[in-house]
């Protein structure tokens, strides 16, 4: 658990809490990024099972492909990094659709967003603050559960980043994936996303690569350091095994009280009323 403060750890940027492994001056750049057509976006709010979904999509090609760090994270020097990468982008991100570099959305890249229920989002998130010594320190899941209500936790609302995202549904290069449909069906998401990304992957290879993304197989390849561990598709850590917790859905079953149960629907019924999803 970290023992530094907030205020060390933490800036805002245009009303948005990062840790300080996303430069300011990185964050101010990134209006000029030379976004290319065939780069695809991973995006999500922490926690929502973005690792899972880049093990997965990195499984599906047969072609040359890198999967980045977030193009949040780092200083200035990243996106002179990015572009010198020859071969084609997998690149994830947290931001906001605001804060998204207007050029992905001029040229239409293909964006896939993975959402989860934010009450499992938050109750990932509680241990993910107690774990990782890039996030200040929160002794008790009361005390985060007001802070993730109020959006006072990095990446800020998870309900403002699912709403500026959710706005864009419509749009035919964005494709929105729940980690609880995964969980169900993962075959189904993963033929999804073969014919959202124009791949040709065969039933049998599609069986196959959910056979080697499941929650244990990734794990253990963590643990066994087969993996990259210092390369994670999080801007708030490099190190792959503070990732792979528990992987189940309804832990908050675990973590809510009535009472906060409550509260948190409140917030969701009224944040959530014009939003069509
Ligand atoms: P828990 O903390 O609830 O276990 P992200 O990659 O966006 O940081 O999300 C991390 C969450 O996804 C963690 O949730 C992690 O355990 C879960 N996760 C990672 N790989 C998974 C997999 N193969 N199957 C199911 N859940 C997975």
């Amino acid at each position: 658990m970290s023992n530094s403060s907030e205020a060390e750890l933490l800036h805002t940027f245009k009303g948005i809490p990062f840790t300080t492994r996303s430069s300011p001056e990185l964050l101010e750049s990134l209006d000029t990024f030379d976004a290319r057509e065939d780069d695809v976006l991973l995006v999500s709010y922490p926690k929502s099972g973005t690792h899972w979904l880049a093990g997965v999509i990195t499984k599906l090609y047969t072609t040359q492909v890198t999967i980045t760090s977030p193009i949040e994270f780092g200083d200035i020097s990243r996106l002179e990094e990015l572009n010198k990468l020859s071969s084609k982008r997998i690149i994830p991100t947290h931001l906001d659709y605001n804060m998204l570099p207007p050029n992905f959305k001029n040229k239409k890249c293909k964006m896939i967003y993975i959402s989860r229920n934010p009450k499992d989002t938050a109750v990932s998130m509680f241990h993910y603050y107690r774990d990782n010594p890039n996030l200040p320190t929160v002794d008790t899941w009361t005390a985060f559960f007001d802070l993730f209500l109020k959006g006072n936790v990095v990446c800020g609302s998870w309900f403002d980043h699912f709403l500026s995202w959710a706005e864009h549904e419509d749009e035919k290069n964005i494709l929105f994936l729940f980690y609880e449909d995964m969980k169900k069906d993962l075959p189904k998401v993963v033929k999804e996303i073969t014919l959202f990304l124009s791949l040709n992957v065969s039933d049998n290879d599609i069986q196959d690569i959910c056979k080697k993304s499941s929650f244990s197989e990734m794990k253990n390849d963590t643990e066994k350091e087969n993996s990259d561990l210092s390369h994670t598709v999080c801007s708030l850590t490099s190190n792959r095994k503070l990732i792979f917790r528990k992987g189940a859905v309804g832990d908050w079953k675990n973590y809510f009280t009535p009472k906060q149960n409550i509260r948190f629907q409140e917030t969701f019924n009224e944040k959530m009323k014009l939003s069509k999803m």
